[in-house]
């Protein structure tokens, strides 16, 4: 019978067959060792001499690192450990693999990099995917249990949402300049009058500069916008939805993390509601820190980093200076120098994993800050009808999916996160 290594629990003492690619072996006397992944998991077949034919026995010994193969045998669980093993009985050897580049000793990263498409078989990076689809998942249920609806934005744009410095611009036949969508937030707005509350999930891009472990070139990002909704009802979501996703990661993906070595005591109490703190008093914290941040300027990613070593959940920060963030957030009502906007940032020096605000509504003064910024006005002709048909008090926020992952996993760079990275010197494989 054909199982996948992840039910193998329900057939101890059952002939069972599993189709997969050995990922390591060694062999003492009569007995060798084959340790066979199939995608859902990881297993030890054992193939003693005197219990198999000669044939199957040469074939043990055929096989190499990475080629694939075909095990039949007996499971048996492990007297102690909670570990199932195969006693094989026959073996399809379906391709004898050359010499596997990636050995068992340690390797750069930059080498690995260039063999993306054979790393992604290593036990951890398959950790790191399974916790990524776990997050997918996570995410698309807390949505749906919450009554958002998925909108698909779209990725070629005629203008810039996050700032013109990070725009991957291309030629659009006889229109001209087109560009990459940097978030597909504008977009959702239209969405939510028609909708309420909706969300996206797609890849975005940044033509960043920046070569720091929490930057990618190309990223998957999920925006969620909703109507009749604040700045507060906003963080009261974001909160909701980061406690889901780090609960199904727990419950579901606890071999993965422990693949990872993960300490999870760390990710337990991850429960809302998370802290808040303003900008303002952030920079406080940070100057008694010894940072010389100033009032009006960005958090850097080293105040971030000192910033989330001081709580052991996320933190909201919240009421940026208005200069260093985008023209669409509305201001404070009560100081118009601050943006109605907060960042969450992850403990254990992850950083910012979402960015959000709530809109600016009011037509005159949306166009007023498109023109300040100096954005093409007729480009967001469309965005500003949203401000004459029906208006209403509005917020969103966008996370970052490979930022996410890389707190959940516990790993220090997001390249690892995504599966085939693009960053600024990396295009292949
Ligand atoms: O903070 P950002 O730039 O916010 C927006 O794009 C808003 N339009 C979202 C919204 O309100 N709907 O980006 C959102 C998140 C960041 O918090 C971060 O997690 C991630 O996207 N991010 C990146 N991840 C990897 N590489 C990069 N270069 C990233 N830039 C942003
Ligand atoms: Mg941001």
């Amino acid at each position: 019978m054909d199982v996948f290594i992840k039910d193998i629990s329900k057939y101890v003492d059952k002939t069972v067959t599993i189709k997969g690619w050995i990922y390591n072996l060694r062999s003492s006397g009569k007995i060798t060792f084959l340790q066979m992944r199939d995608g859902s998991g990881f297993i030890q077949g054992i193939v003693h001499k005197p219990d198999v034919s000669e044939k199957t026995w040469n074939d043990a010994h055929e096989l190499t690192l990475e080629s694939s193969a075909i095990l039949t045998g007996k499971v048996s669980k492990h007297p102690k450990k909670d570990e199932y093993e195969l006693q094989v009985s026959d073996i399809e050897v379906v391709q004898v693999a050359p010499e596997y580049p990636i050995g068992k000793k340690e390797h750069g990263v930059d080498f690995l990099l260039d063999l993306r498409h054979l790393w992604l078989r290593s036990p951890k990076q398959w950790a790191i995917q399974r916790v990524r689809n776990q997050v997918i998942n996570a995410t698309y249920e807390w949505f749906e249990l919450n009554g958002f609806t998925k909108i698909d934005s779209p990725i070629l744009t005629p203008a810039a949402c996050e700032g013109t410095t990070t725009l991957f611009e291309i030629d659009y036949f006889d229109l001209g300049k087109a560009y990459l969508s940097q978030s597909g937030q504008l977009y959702l707005e239209a969405a939510i009058m028609s909708l309420g509350r909706v969300f996206d999930f797609g890849p975005v891009f940044r033509a960043e500069k920046s070569k720091t472990r929490r930057h990618l070139t190309e990223f998957w990002m999920m925006d969620a916008e909703m109507a009749y909704c604040d700045h507060n009802g906003s963080m009261e979501i974001q909160e909701q939805l980061i406690s889901h996703i780090v609960k199904k990661c727990l419950e579901n993906c606890q071999d993965a993390l422990s693949i990872l070595e993960r300490d999870v005591s760390k990710l337990e109490h991850i429960t809302a509601p998370f802290p808040r703190m303003t900008h303002a008093d952030a920079v406080k914290l940070l100057q008694e820190h010894g940072s010389d941040i100033k009032e009006t300027e960005d958090l850097g990613a080293d105040d971030e980093t000192i910033l989330t070593q001081k709580f052991d959940k996320p933190v909201f920060i919240e009421k940026y200076p208005a200069e260093v963030k985008a023209f669409y957030m509305k201001r404070d009502p009560n100081n118009d120098g601050l943006a109605l906007c907060s960042d969450l940032l992850a403990p254990e020096g992850y950083g910012e994993i979402i960015g959000g605000s709530q809109r600016e509504d009011d037509y005159d003064t949306l166009l007023k800050r498109i023109k300040e910024h100096k954005l093409p006005e007729n480009a967001f002709d469309w965005y500003l009808d949203l401000r004459k048909y029906g208006s209403v008090v509005h917020s969103g926020f966008g996370y970052g999916l490979e930022r996410i992952v890389g707190w959940v996993c516990g790993i220090s760079h997001i390249r690892e996160t995504i599966p085939f990275p693009r960053l600024l010197n990396r295009l292949t494989p």
